[in-house]
Parts: structure tokens; sequence; C-alpha cells
């Protein structure tokens, strides 16, 4: 054979591999793009019949992420909305989600801990649902994969709902009109907690807010949108050398969700060097995770006192003099958590003043449904 043979030959080959390899990521794409997957299928997962609804992010935040097997629509997203905000979730029809997280209080609960049926208490402080669909896990503690599932927690806990997934289902479909708004969302066929849970996830990943003036400045490069006190607060926030904030409450070049999305002990909940709350470590049983608990996002604080996942801070003064002084020792302190007994009272003040800008929109059709 010639060396212009053998190239031809070669040339050959190539084209043909290319064409298979071609072929292969096609089929890929193809299979990934069907959004009931192979067990979806098998197992008859419900999903909605709607067309689906492009959740527009504020200024501020990352596209929402969404699951394949829960498009919004606005048939489902609305049904959320109603059930949200329906004590029908709960055995005697005395508490909804809002009850815990309403929107008067910034989608959370202005007591250190909520009250749930027969004004009983838990032990942890209500976060607020604005934006936390960009967690990766839900909870303090991280125990929810998803929206979705942490919309079976509330209902069937003693101290909140303290119903059973199958009497919700038995309440809503006796409700001709729930029935009717199901139908319409989901198809026909009873209703299952599965639709509520789904439509619920949907409505909640439509309550986030961002556009604050610290996104304005820093997004949308409004330099009148904050002061200069907040423009210094924030490199106060940012920098290492300073209140070293950012490492776990993080602030991208496009957006910031300002969390990592990580768990860390910074010293809440300390009794004799001790923590009294497991966090983390009732979900992995790992001796290091004693303590810890998820990064919260700080948008709208001002809205949203207490703070902690124990509700132990009343206001964004008392947080400020916390971090100021480490937290309180305890075996498993963060290692990024250290005095910040050197910043000054400038400093300090530009802190608040950053923390303060970060309140934004609340996002439209987010509160109380009109009555049907
Ligand atoms: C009685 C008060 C109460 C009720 C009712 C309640 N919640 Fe909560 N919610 C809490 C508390 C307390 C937590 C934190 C618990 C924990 O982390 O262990 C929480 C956590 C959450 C989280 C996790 C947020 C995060 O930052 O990780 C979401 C989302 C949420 N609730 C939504 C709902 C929805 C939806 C309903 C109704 C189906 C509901 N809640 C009903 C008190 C309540
Ligand atoms: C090591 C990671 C880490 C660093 C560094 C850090 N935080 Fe936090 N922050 C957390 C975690 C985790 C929580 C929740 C802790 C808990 O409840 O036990 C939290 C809670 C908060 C809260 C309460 C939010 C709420 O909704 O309850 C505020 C406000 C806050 N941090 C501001 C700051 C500021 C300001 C700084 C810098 C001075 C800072 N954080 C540094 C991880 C961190």
């Amino acid at each position: 054979m010639n060396s212009r043979k053998l190239l031809s030959v070669l040339f050959v080959v190539l084209v043909a591999a290319t064409a298979v390899l071609l072929y292969n990521e096609n089929n890929k794409l193809h299979k990934a793009g069907v959004p009931a997957n192979a067990t979806a299928t098998t197992d008859a997962h419900a999903m909605p019949i709607g067309a689906r609804l492009e959740i527009k992010a504020p200024l501020g935040l990352p596209p929402v992420p969404i699951p394949a097997d829960n498009p919004p629509t606005a048939e489902t997203i609305a049904l959320g909305r109603r059930l949200y905000y329906d004590p029908i979730l709960s055995i005697d029809n005395t508490v909804s989600c809002a009850t815990c997280h309403s929107p008067e209080a910034g989608f959370a609960d202005p007591k250190p801990v909520s009250q749930g049926v027969g004004k009983k208490t838990g032990t942890r402080n209500s976060p607020t649902v604005f934006n936390a669909a960009y967690f990766d896990v839900q909870f303090w503690d991280g125990r929810a994969p998803s929206l979705e599932k942490q919309a079976e927690g509330p209902v069937q806990n003693p101290v909140e709902m303290a119903d059973t997934l199958a009497n919700v289902e038995k309440k809503l479909n006796a409700d001709p009109s729930y029935r009717e708004q199901f139908a319409k969302a989901w198809g026909p066929g009873p209703i299952t907690y599965e639709m509520v849970e789904k439509s619920i996830a949907s409505f909640e990943r439509t309550v986030i807010s961002a556009n604050s003036p610290f996104d304005r400045w820093k997004y949308g490069h409004d330099e009148k949108a904050v002061n200069a006190s907040v423009k210094r607060g924030f490199v106060v926030f940012t920098s290492k050398q300073k209140g070293n904030c950012a490492t776990c409450h993080l602030v991208g070049e496009k957006y910031a969700a300002f969390t990592d999305n990580k768990f860390h002990d910074i010293g809440v909940g300390v009794k004799m060097e001790q923590v009294t709350d497991p966090g983390r470590y009732a979900v992995t049983q790992k001796e290091s995770d004693r303590g810890l608990f998820k990064t919260p996002s700080l948008r709208n604080l001002t809205l949203t006192a207490p703070y902690m996942h124990d509700g132990s801070l009343k206001d964004l003064k008392q947080v400020m003099d916390f971090y100021i002084g480490a937290g309180n020792s305890n075996p498993n302190l963060d290692k990024e958590i250290h005095a910040l007994d050197f910043l000054t009272g400038q400093e300090r003040a530009d802190l608040l003043a950053f923390l303060n800008s970060l309140t934004g929109e609340i996002p439209a059709n987010s509160g109380p449904p009109r009555a049907r």
C-alpha cells in the first residue's frame, strides 16, 4: 500500500469512528431530554399536565433549579399556593405552612420557636421559605433532599401539623373544589400526596426574592443604589482579613445565594462547651458533624428575625456581637470562626449597613390567594 492509499484508508476509518461517536452522543442526549426517566415510567410518577412555566430569577439570583420530574406549570403553582395557606393540611384544621412561614414575617416566624397544633413547640427556629429553592438540601440539618420531600415533614410532625399523609389525601379527595383544581393541574384520578408536595414545591420555587439595593449596586451597576457605608461594609464582609463572612455566605460574580450549601458549627446553642442540638450529626452519625448547621442565606434578614437555628439572637446587633466574640467555643467550632474584636467601630457599623441592604423585592403572587 502506498502512503496515499494508507492516508485515504485512515480517513475512512476516522469518518466512521466520528459517526459512531456522534450517534452515541445524540442517543445519550435524547435519553437525557426525556423528562420521565426509566424508573419514573415504571413507577408511574405524577407529572403536571399543563404547559411548563419559566420562572424568572430576580437580579442577584441564579436560575431556579427545577427537578426533571416536576416542571412548574401555572396550575400546579396556583394549587401549591392554595395548599400552602390552607390549614386543611393539619389534623385539626388550625395550622397552615404560613402559620410558621408567614409572608408578613418574611416567610419566617417572629417567634424563636414556632407553635404548631395545640400551641405545641419544637426546638428550632423556622427558617424563611424565601429562596429555599436554591438549597441543595432542606432543613437546618439538611435531612430532606428536596423541597418536595421537605413538604412531607411538617404534616407528619407531632408538634407541627400532627396529621398523616393518608388523612390529608382523604380530606382533599372529599373536597369538590380541590378535586376540580387537582384535575386541572395533574389530570383525572384520585389526589395523591405526591401531587400535594410537588404543587407546594413548585409554588415555593416562585417565592424567590432578590433585586435588593445591594443587587442593584453590585449586579445592576447602579452606584446610587447604596451609600458609601454599605460599599465599605461589603469589603468587610468579603475580606478574609476582616469579617471573613463570604467564606461561608458565598457571593459570586454574577449572583449571590449567600450560602455555600454546607454545614458548619459557628458556636450557637452551646452550654458548658457542649452543643445542645446534634444538628447534622442526626443525619450522618459522624461525630465531626455534631453541632453543624446549614449555612442560611442572608437575603431579607431585616424581615426574618430572630436568627440562628434556635432563634437565640433577637436582632442583627446581637448577631454582630456574636461573631465579634467568635461564637461559643466547643469541640467542633469551625476553623473559619475567630474573634473579630479588631474591627473598628466604623467597620462594624458598615458591616451592619451592608446586611441591611440585602432586603429584596417581595415576589408577586406569593401572598394568600383570594378566597374561592
Ligand atoms: C409549626 C411550625 C411549622 C409549620 C406548620 C411548617 N413549618 Fe416549615 N419549618 C419549621 C421549622 C421549625 C423548620 C426548621 C426545622 C429543622 O430544620 O429541623 C422548618 C423548615 C422548613 C423548610 C426548610 C428551609 C431551609 O432553609 O432549610 C421549608 C422549605 C419549609 N419549612 C416549608 C414548609 C412548608 C411547605 C410547610 C407546609 C406544608 C411548612 N414548612 C410547615 C416550622 C414549620
Ligand atoms: C464558617 C462559616 C461561616 C462564617 C465564616 C460566617 N457564617 Fe454566618 N452563619 C453560618 C452558619 C452555619 C449559620 C447558622 C448557624 C446556626 O444556626 O447554628 C450562620 C448564620 C448567620 C446569620 C443568621 C441568619 C439567620 O437567618 O438566622 C447571620 C446574620 C450571619 N450568619 C452573618 C454572618 C456574618 C456577618 C459573618 C461574618 C462576620 C458570618 N456570618 C460568617 C456560617 C458562617
